[in-house]
């Protein structure tokens, strides 16, 4: 019913040449495999050559962040419009890293949201909670504050072309996945907060990925739980052959 979505955030890595190198891999590799929606996130002035390297096929091509006003003196800033132009249909927001480097908040994020729906970007949202706040038994609160957060101001067709990614902080880069339970167990959280805020039909139908340490070994097992549709994957989203793998990941 939903259909998987794979989406690799290759972060602060790769030149242009790296990058449309690494893009024009996927395409060989998962290009036709229209079984799983698949997405690539470069740094935003690779973005252009690797959309115009995936131009005509089905990868999507999205960006990592993005300012919410469209225009004006934000010096540094680049606004959903502006990727729009320059290629992009897709951003992350609201990523733990941005949260917890460069001060993203609940109400950035839900700024950041109606800014990519405005210029027509799909958002992927994340939400997470850090490691202290597993340990203190706040993974509900913590995810609550950032799915309320972020959907406050989003009426419901918006809501639907929206991804949610669960990203717990402590499984981001370390190798300790989230196990398929508790990723499971968060996962189905987040479709009772959605059916809260709007009804049991949009928490059934929005995607919702996992993401924290997703390889090949390990996708399979999260995949098979009934309310993870996908992954937001970030090192082994950089090489071709763990990427197409993790899309592949039914065979
Ligand atoms: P890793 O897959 O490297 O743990 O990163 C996950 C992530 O942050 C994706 O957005």
């Amino acid at each position: 019913m939903r259909k998987p979505f794979m989406a690799g955030n290759w972060k602060m890595n790769l030149s242009v040449e790296e990058g449309v190198s690494l893009a024009l891999g996927i395409k060989d590799a998962v290009g036709d495999y229209d079984a799983v929606d698949v997405a690539v996130a470069p740094v935003s002035v690779v973005l252009p050559a690797v959309a115009q390297a995936l131009k005509g096929s089905r990868i999507i091509v999205g960006a990592q962040n993005i300012h919410w006003e469209q225009k004006g003196a934000f010096t540094g800033e680049v606004s959903a419009e502006i990727l729009a132009s320059a290629g992009a249909s897709m951003v992350i927001i609201g990523h733990s890293e941005r949260r917890q480097f460069f001060g993203e908040t609940n109400e950035t994020v839900q700024k950041k949201l109606l800014a990519a729906h405005r210029a027509g970007l799909h958002p992927i949202v994340c939400v997470g909670e850090q490691l202290s706040e597993r340990e203190s038994g706040r993974t509900q609160a913590v995810v609550r504050g950032h799915v309320q957060g972020a959907f406050a101001a989003v009426d419901r067709a918006l809501a639907l072309k929206t991804t949610v990614a669960y990203e717990p902080v402590w499984a981001i880069g370390t190798g300790v996945t989230a196990t398929p339970d508790q990723a499971q167990e968060v996962h189905a959280f987040i479709r009772t907060l959605l059916a809260d805020l709007y009804d049991d039909d949009l928490a059934q139908t929005v995607r919702i990925q996992y993401g924290g340490s997703v390889k090949p070994d390990n996708v399979k097992g999260l995949m098979q739980q009934p309310d993870i549709d996908g992954a937001l994957v970030g090192g082994a989203s950089l090489k071709v052959d763990s990427f197409a793998a993790i899309v592949k990941f039914n065979g």
